[in-house]
């Protein structure tokens, strides 16, 4: 790792955090518990992959990253409403999240449930609050919304979350599993790529962000499926074996751990050229290697 990516990884990390933080520390009266506990998961920690990708599509465009800060909060207050509400009992029932209890154990059910619901809205506040703070256009945070909003619902990660469900317990073919992660994590990510590039007003990148971020997507759940079997609780913060638990298809059960490593590494590879199409890449192609080698 240089010392230069770790520095503006770093950079990027404690912005995020500082203004995730002031996103959510509202406690309206009555209303505190929940307000709680979408601190409670927010803040959690996360590896904040999907805000750092929008703010680095949008620098490689040639602009500022931070003054788009507020949308890259955005994607990551939708990530964590979708890690709340993968965990409750009737989803994966994990009693785990990034190393603490998950949200309806540490609270209970329907705060739980509420919390993400509150945390997906919220997202959309933000973004338009930035444009009545005349921190981005109008016109942006529509191509934002319009982005975000379609890689959410029933063509996006939600959609991939009830495919993933409906394969407990079944032997899939790798076309479904491909469709199942191309939603379920897929959406998102590449929702983060097209949007700072979208921000920057660079449409004639977005097919290429877009063809980065499917690579990356599915290297980064390939990684995850082989972290729930060869991972530790210590590192991953998430109770492993839990997809064995739940009989889910997954690219270790199709391809065995060896064959899910290979198709891995060969995403990356594909990831990485794409992101020749981008001046000022090492960043990225720094994180894209380091997305291959995590532990977490
Ligand atoms: C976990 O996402 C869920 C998947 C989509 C695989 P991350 O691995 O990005 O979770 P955090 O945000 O770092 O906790
Ligand atoms: C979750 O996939 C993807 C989401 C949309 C949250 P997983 O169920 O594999 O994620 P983890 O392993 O619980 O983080
Ligand atoms: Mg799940
Ligand atoms: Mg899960
Ligand atoms: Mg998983």
């Amino acid at each position: 790792m240089t010392e230069n990516y770790q520095i503006t990884l770093n950079l990027y990390l404690n912005s995020i955090n500082a203004r995730l933080k002031q996103i959510v520390s509202e406690r309206p009266l009555l209303r505190e518990r929940l307000g709680e506990a979408m601190e409670y998961s927010l803040m959690a920690g996360g590896k904040r992959l999907r805000a750092v990708l929008m703010l680095e599509f949008y620098r490689m465009c040639g602009k500022n990253a931070y003054d788009i800060i507020d949308a890259a909060c955005s994607i990551e207050l939708i990530h964590a409403f979708s890690l709340i509400h993968d965990d409750l009992p009737c989803m994966d029932n994990d009693d785990f999240r990034r190393g603490k209890p998950s949200c309806h154990k540490k609270f209970d059910e329907a705060t739980a449930l509420l919390a993400g619901d509150a945390l997906n809205t919220l997202a959309f506040e933000v973004i338009t609050n930035a444009v009545m703070e005349q921190k981005i256009s109008a016109v942006t945070a529509v191509s934002l919304i319009s982005v975000l909003s379609k890689a959410i619902g029933i063509n996006g990660m939600i959609g991939g979350q009830i495919v993933d469900l409906a394969s407990e317990g079944k032997q899939i073919s790798m076309g479904q599993l491909e469709l199942l992660q191309s939603l379920k994590t897929g959406a998102l990510i590449e929702a983060a790529c097209v949007m700072g590039t979208a921000a920057a007003g660079k449409y004639d990148k977005i097919a290429d962000a877009a063809a980065y971020a499917q690579a990356l997507g599915r290297a980064f759940q390939i990684v995850d499926d082989i972290l729930d079997v060869t991972g530790s609780f210590e590192e991953l913060g998430k109770p492993i074996g839990s997809d064995e638990q739940s009989e889910k298809s997954t690219y270790v059960t199709l391809l065995g751990i060896n064959g899910a490593k290979r198709e891995a590494q060969k995403l990356t590879q594909q990831a990485l050229d794409a992101l020749n199409a981008f001046d000022d890449n090492a960043f990225l192609k720094e994180l894209t290697e380091a997305m291959l080698n995590r532990r977490n």
